[in-house]
């Protein structure tokens, strides 16, 4: 049994139904406050799966999470509940404070009670691990080698801010109090599930409706793409094998401009779905005002995690966006639901 936070996202959600896929046999419980961010219909298909538990709540309030680590006896917790979008934190930070610091100060600390009174063998199995991210680097120029584990956090947003904040906190409850931490920092994600407020779905979203593909600034901003499945068994990998204290950057060695993205999702859309008048998606491509303090570059060193836990991804970029513009074709139900924000029905359905 581990228990994960955040499951309703779109890297929880994959990594839930991953884990399901793999292990049917496997138990799994999720907490999720279910923000905006939160689709349950990303989880319908386990809904019933009686190896599946949801939790609806917050990862700020104490009391539920000691009750549900008293009830579900996690041998881990994986805590990927956050505010995750960078321009919702410019706007709007103090969701980020909220449930990136506190949320995560507080499981910490109800972690730390809860593994404080196990027996063993189950004290030394049990993990926390954070799931983090590859902002809380900062910036790098266009010739400086990828970000190591050994960078200096330099985060530039509110978001990767709150980021660093959760990493120290989670890496002091290793070294002070012992808590079996890991922390795993990964590159920008992509691929089922994703929600459209992110570069990927937005402009796969927006060109089959016919709306400009926003690009901040010149389009020259990189970032470093990973498949998100490939994510997911990175984040098994460590669990299984992961050094305590120990943190591992996760990545793609997928490196590319925004607007070299953008142009290649019009490729695969003028290919799967050639628009009537035969004219290209690119034609939509606008450039907008930038986002402030908006970081030039990211890349990602991924070679300890290959050396030291024999984990490399699967997809290169060209075969996981060609994977995610087909799923977002395959699937215009749980798109609907999104876009017209009837997603956030059920839970009021559900938990009235
Ligand atoms: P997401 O925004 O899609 O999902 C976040 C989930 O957390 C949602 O289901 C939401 O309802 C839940 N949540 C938010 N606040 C909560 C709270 N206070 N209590 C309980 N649940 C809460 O995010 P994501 O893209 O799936 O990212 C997951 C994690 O991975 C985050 O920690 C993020 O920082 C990290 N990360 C994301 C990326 C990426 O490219 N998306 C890359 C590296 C790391
Ligand atoms: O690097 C990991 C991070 O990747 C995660 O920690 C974050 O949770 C995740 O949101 C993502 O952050 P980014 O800011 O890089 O992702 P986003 O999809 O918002 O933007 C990707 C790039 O595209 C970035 O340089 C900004 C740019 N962009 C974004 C949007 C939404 C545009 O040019 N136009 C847009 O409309």
């Amino acid at each position: 049994m581990v228990l994960v936070t955040g499951g309703a996202g779109f890297i929880g959600g994959n990594f839930i139904l991953d884990w399901f896929d793999i292990g049917p046999s496997k138990q799994l419980a999720n907490l999720d406050a279910i923000t905006y961010a939160g689709n349950l219909a990303t989880l319908e298909s386990i809904h019933n799966n009686p190896n599946y538990k949801f939790y609806l709540g917050n990862i700020t309030d104490k009391t539920l999470v000691t009750k549900i680590l008293s009830k579900v006896k996690p041998r881990a917790i994986i805590n990927f509940a956050a505010e995750s979008h960078v321009d919702r934190s410019i706007l709007g930070p103090t969701e980020f404070i909220q449930t990136n610091i506190v949320g995560t100060f507080n499981l910490l600390e109800c972690a730390r009670e809860y593994w404080n009174y196990l027996e063993e063998p189950k004290k030394s199995e049990f993990r926390f691990l954070q799931v983090s991210t590859d902002e809380v680097y900062g910036t790098i120029g266009p010739n400086d080698p990828p970000f190591t584990e050994k960078h200096p956090y330099e985060p530039n947003s509110p978001y990767s801010a709150s980021k660093a904040a959760s990493d120290h906190l989670a890496r002091a409850w290793f070294h002070t109090y012992g808590l079996p931490v890991l922390t795993t920092n990964c590159s920008n994600n992509y691929g089922p599930y994703h929600f459209p407020e992110k570069l990927i779905p937005l402009c796969i979203l927006n060109a089959l409706n016919g709306k400009p593909l926003p690009i901040y600034g010149d389009g020259q901003q990189v970032r470093d793409w990973l498949f998100v499945k490939d994510h997911c068994s990175a984040i098994r990998t460590v669990l299984e094998k992961g050094q305590l204290g120990e943190t591992y950057n996760i990545g793609g060695w997928n490196e590319k401009a925004n607007i070299d993205v953008v142009k290649q999702i019009c490729a695969i859309l003028d290919e799967l779905r050639p628009k009537s008048d035969g004219k290209s998606y690119a034609e939509q491509i606008t450039f907008v005002k930038d986002r402030p303090g908006h970081d030039r570059r990211y890349a990602i060193d991924a070679s300890k995690i290959e050396r030291e836990l024999g984990w490399k991804p699967v997809e290169t970029f060209e075969t996981g966006i060609r994977k995610t513009v087909q799923w977002y074709l395959d699937n215009p139900k749980w798109v609907e639901g999104v876009v017209s924000g009837s997603y956030r029905q059920w839970i009021v359905q559900q938990y009235a």
